[in-house]
């Protein structure tokens, strides 16, 4: 299939455009490179591009004949949602409004829209599943939440084939050390954690140490980068189905098993060999005490099943990148 990966260039993102490249599929990635890095996709597959830019989006299906779309382009880090509100709803929520107006008109039909773990809030259960009422609360939350309720609204109305697929924490890297997890600022738990490990920081501040959690730091549920790309690929091939047309679909992608932060810190310890020492600190504002998938209805309608069983093998690829990269993309 011909298939343009908007946020391509991003860290989930390029992962897919990489995985279904190899399954060979014809892909490009649609980028603004704001976050996205040029050097993370070929540069014969990398359009250069917003999705607030609609008539770019239009011409950019109609010229490369595409058939599906794959939508990574979001603003991401709860926290600075916070403090950049409007650039999340411009982003996250008008982008998604123009990309399927391009894809109304271009007659494009099939959407895999990346939704995010972080609609459900503090659900305060052990294992999420779908049926799971969503609890918008702050920026990101908010934006991601409409995001999915103005995909599902435009497959009843026009007759699209769209599946969310709400992933838990992304984690990892490809296996060959060409792309991986390069955030700038970089907030997250296990690239920071490998960032102390290399010693360009000096040790690792945990957020919140009484949570009601068996150790008190915060539990979270990580999916490897690789096995999102396949799941995206499944639900790729379920929008081709006869009974797709019209039907929004949801899906939770993670792993079903919880960590804590301290048991992640531990994992990057037995991985890396570094100390990394470790400072608890203040809760960081929006952190939810536990958010864990239900992976059911992935395997059994999408026949979804993770490579990545255990937390130290997804740490171990994610390690591997950033030893060999040690400044990321920018080399
Ligand atoms: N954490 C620390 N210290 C750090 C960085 C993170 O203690 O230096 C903690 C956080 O407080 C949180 C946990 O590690 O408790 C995981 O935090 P991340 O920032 O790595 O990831 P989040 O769970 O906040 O968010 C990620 C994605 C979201 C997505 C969410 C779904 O960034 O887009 O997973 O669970 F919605």
């Amino acid at each position: 299939m011909r298939i343009l990966v908007t946020g391509g260039a991003g860290y989930v993102g390029s992962h897919a455009v990489a995985w279904l490249t190899r399954r060979g599929h014809e892909v490009w990635a649609y980028d603004n490179l704001s976050r996205g890095h040029r050097a993370a996709v070929a540069a014969d597959q990398l359009v250069i591009g917003d999705v607030l830019d609609m008539p770019k989006l239009l011409a950019s299906f109609r010229e490369l004949r595409i058939e599906a779309v794959m939508n990574f382009a979001a603003l991401a880090p709860m926290g600075e949602s916070v403090a950049r509100p409007l650039a999340y709803y411009r982003t996250n929520i008008s982008g998604v409004v123009s990309l399927l107006d391009a894809m109304v008109q271009a007659g494009v039909r099939r959407l895999v829209h990346s939704s995010t773990a972080a609609l459900f809030g503090d659900p305060a259960v052990e294992r999420i599943g779908e049926h799971l009422t969503r609890s918008p609360g702050i920026s990101y939350r908010q934006s991601q939440s409409m995001a999915e309720r103005i995909v599902q609204d435009a497959a009843a109305a026009y007759g699209l084939a769209v599946i969310a697929l709400r992933y838990f924490n992304a984690a990892g890297a490809c296996p060959s050390g060409d792309r991986g997890e390069d955030h700038r600022p970089e907030t997250h738990l296990i690239p920071v954690a490998l960032d102390v490990a290399m010693g360009k920081r000096p040790l690792m501040k945990i957020f919140g140490g009484d949570y009601p959690t068996a150790d008190g730091s915060c539990v979270r549920d990580y999916v490897h980068v690789d096995d999102l790309a396949a799941a995206h690929a499944l639900a790729l091939a379920k929008t081709t189905e006869t009974s797709a047309a019209g039907r929004f679909d949801a899906f939770d992608l993670g792993s079903g098993r919880g960590h804590s932060n301290l048991e992640v810190v531990e994992s990057c310890r037995r991985v890396t060999g570094a100390a990394i020492p470790v400072r608890v600190v203040e809760r960081r504002f929006g952190d939810p005490p536990r958010l864990v998938a239900d992976p059911e209805r992935a395997r059994t309608e999408l026949g979804w099943q993770p490579r990545y069983g255990e937390l130290d093998s997804i740490v171990g690829t994610a390690w591997n990148w950033h030893r060999g990269r040690p400044n990321g993309f920018a080399e």
